[in-house]
């Protein structure tokens, strides 16, 4: 067991978390943040992104006990931060919510890239993106949602 404090969302958390929990599994059972999907279990489709200290990370990936200390945010925080708040709207206007399992992960894809680049081109969107698979084939709908928010900055 470790004894953990983190920032999830603003709010701090602290806990007695085993050594072999996932970030992602604290978030879903611990926090009941279900917002952030499992897919694939292994770091490579995405559903599981979440920001922690400013970077897209794989929550399936990470221990809870890796996390002490840290500033996490989920899509369930999403709405606290302008760009956060315009990034739903603009995905809701575009077409870009195509299914529940990647958008919680696509969106905070998408939130970290405007975080650390206000004004990406198309190649740093797609980039970005590279880590989050979709297989219904919907990613224009998702870079014209991304696009339409570098619009009204
Ligand atoms: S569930 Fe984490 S990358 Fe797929
Ligand atoms: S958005 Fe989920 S499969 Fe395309």
């Amino acid at each position: 067991m470790s004894n953990i404090t983190l920032k999830v969302n603003g709010i701090t958390v602290n806990a007695d978390v085993d050594g072999n929990l996932r970030l992602l599994d604290f978030l879903r059972e611990n926090l009941e943040l279900t917002g952030t999907k499992e897919g694939c279990s292994v770091g490579e489709c995405g559903a599981c992104t979440v920001i922690m200290n400013g970077k897209s990370v794989c929550s399936c990936l990470l221990l809870a006990a890796q996390c002490h200390g840290a500033e996490v945010t989920t899509v369930e925080g999403l709405h606290r931060d302008p760009v956060g708040k315009r990034l739903q709207h603009s995905f809701v206007e575009h077409g870009g919510v195509q299914c529940g399992f990647c958008t919680p992960g696509v969106l905070m894809s998408a939130k970290a890239l405007l975080d650390q680049n206000p004004q990406p081109s198309d190649e740093d969107i797609n980039e970005a993106l590279e880590g989050n698979l979709c297989r219904c084939t919907g990613y224009q709908p998702i870079i014209k949602s991304i696009k339409a928010v570098l619009k009204t900055r």
